[in-house]
């Protein structure tokens, strides 16, 4: 039932279908699959298309030292921009207008590689067209984003909070160049915080956190958990307040009603990791080798236990291998989108997991990677790395080719 609500395409109301109604009125996709389709990876365009499952974060810089001290007390992670809010949302229901478009423009850098390899990386470049609200803020600032694969995200969640926090070394102290933060945040505001895990920046706790955020975002809908009807509208977008809604008592508290988003949860939390390919290659075990010598591993953290507490008893005690810290890292100015949010810098990525990548190009056909999709293969992922992951993006470069070659088998097999 979690998967057929993940897939199911929602509709505007007044609608014959009921239970199907509610969203936007302003919306990124009408279901979480057109996003994370076969609950893998999403993409940026490719030449002319449509942008779908790609979004822009928008939000502004703090601009009073009430602001400012609203933003450290970490009570709000972030201040929306003032006319489109939290998000840009490309689409809105008949008579709503989308609020504009997104548009992406590369420019291509050469690297070169040791033994005369070539490797060229785009750099993009987002602006929006056709505001349909007025202009933006000039302190607006935005962040692009790509679905990530929905695969092992209870496990994540199940990984033991001090095994994320013993990892983090904020002031480097042991001086290996690499620092790794925790995002705190305090999803209740109840001055209780905890490890963030979900999301490019980790800004979410929780699956059902992330999800019920997706709900209300990407695609206007209201859940029990956030009961805004009108998504991401904001005061300045009077229009949709004169739409109607998708809320209707007899089928319970707002437009999903429980338990939509318990069972969609349920779904996210639940999605296996495929088991690894070609482990006994030689190739992939050379490659392997590279992988710890050149300091992936001090991030991209193998594996865990998972907590002999976590809260389903089929996450419990579970030897997992995520590749992941799960912690924020400083990647460099190439990869900062300039937009701080909670306890991330503009220059700051949470770790993502590498299990599974292997199979991005069978589940999703591409192979498009990092937060906006930009690298076109693993390899130009990892020369995108700098930062603290300087040091080992270095070594990939000048490493022998047949290392390099060994290094992204072995990133196959995940
Ligand atoms: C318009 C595209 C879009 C739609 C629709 C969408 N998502 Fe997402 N999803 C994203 C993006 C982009 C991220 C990364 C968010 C970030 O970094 O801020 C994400 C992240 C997530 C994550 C965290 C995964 C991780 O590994 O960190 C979960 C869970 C998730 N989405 C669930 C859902 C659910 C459930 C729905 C439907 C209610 C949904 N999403 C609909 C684009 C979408
Ligand atoms: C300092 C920490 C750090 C080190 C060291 C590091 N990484 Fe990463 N890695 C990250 C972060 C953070 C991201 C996400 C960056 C982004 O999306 O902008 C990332 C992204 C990736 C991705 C793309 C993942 C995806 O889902 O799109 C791959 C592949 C990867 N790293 C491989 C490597 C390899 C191979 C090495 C060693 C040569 C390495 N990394 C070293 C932190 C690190």
């Amino acid at each position: 039932m979690g998967e057929s609500l993940f897939q199911k395409l929602w509709v505007s109301t007044p609608s014959s279908t009921r239970a199907s109604d509610g969203l936007g009125p302003l919306f990124n996709a009408r279901s979480c699959e057109s996003c994370h389709p076969k609950a893998g990876r999403g993409r940026p365009p490719v030449e002319d298309e449509r942008p779908v499952s790609i979004f822009l974060r928008l939000s502004v810089a703090p601009s009073t030292p009430e602001e400012r001290a609203l933003i450290e007390s970490g009570k709000v992670p972030f201040l929306p921009e003032p006319t489109y809010g939290s998000q840009l949302q490309n689409f809105g229901v008949p008579g709503v207008p989308g609020e504009g478009e997104i548009k992406i423009t590369y420019e291509e850098i050469k690297v070169d590689l040791s033994e005369g390899e070539v490797a060229y990386l785009r750099k993009p470049t987002y602006t929006i067209e056709n505001l349909a609200y007025g202009p933006m803020s000039d302190h607006a600032l935005v962040s692009a984003r790509v679905a990530p694969p929905m695969i092992g995200l209870g496990l994540l969640e199940a990984i033991a909070e001090t095994d994320i926090t013993s990892q983090a070394d904020p002031e480097d102290a042991d001086q290996d160049g690499i620092s790794g933060r925790v995002s705190w945040v305090d999803p209740n505001d109840s001055d209780t915080r905890t490890v963030g895990r979900f999301g490019w920046k980790a800004l979410k706790a929780s699956v059902q956190s992330q999800s019920a955020g997706a709900f209300t975002g990407d695609l206007g809908l209201s859940t029990p958990y956030d009961l805004r009807n009108y998504g991401d509208c904001t005061e300045a977008q009077t229009v949709c307040f004169e739409q109607a809604h998708g809320e209707q008592a007899d089928l319970g508290i707002s437009e999903a009603p429980d338990p939509v988003l318990d069972l969609v949860v349920f779904y996210s939390q639940n999605l296996a990791v495929p088991a690894r390919r070609d482990v006994n290659d030689p190739r992939v075990l050379a490659g392997k080798k590279v992988f710890h010598e050149a300091g992936c591993a001090s991030c991209h953290t193998p594996k865990y236990v998972t907590s002999r507490t976590a809260e389903n008893p089929v996450h419990q005690f579970q030897l997992i291998w995520p590749y992941t810290d799960l912690l924020l890292h400083d990647l460099g100015q190439g990869l900062s989108d300039d937009r701080p949010t909670g306890s991330a810098s503009g220059n700051e990525w949470k770790t993502p997991p590498l299990w599974g990548i292997g199979l991005t190009e069978n589940i999703n056909n591409h192979r498009f990677f990092l937060h906006d999709g930009r690298a076109r293969g693993l390899l130009e992922a990892v020369l995108w790395h700098g930062g603290e992951a300087e040091a080992a993006k270095t070594r990939v470069v000048e490493m022998p080719a047949k290392d390099r070659a060994n290094l992204i088998r072995f990133l196959e097999t995940l």
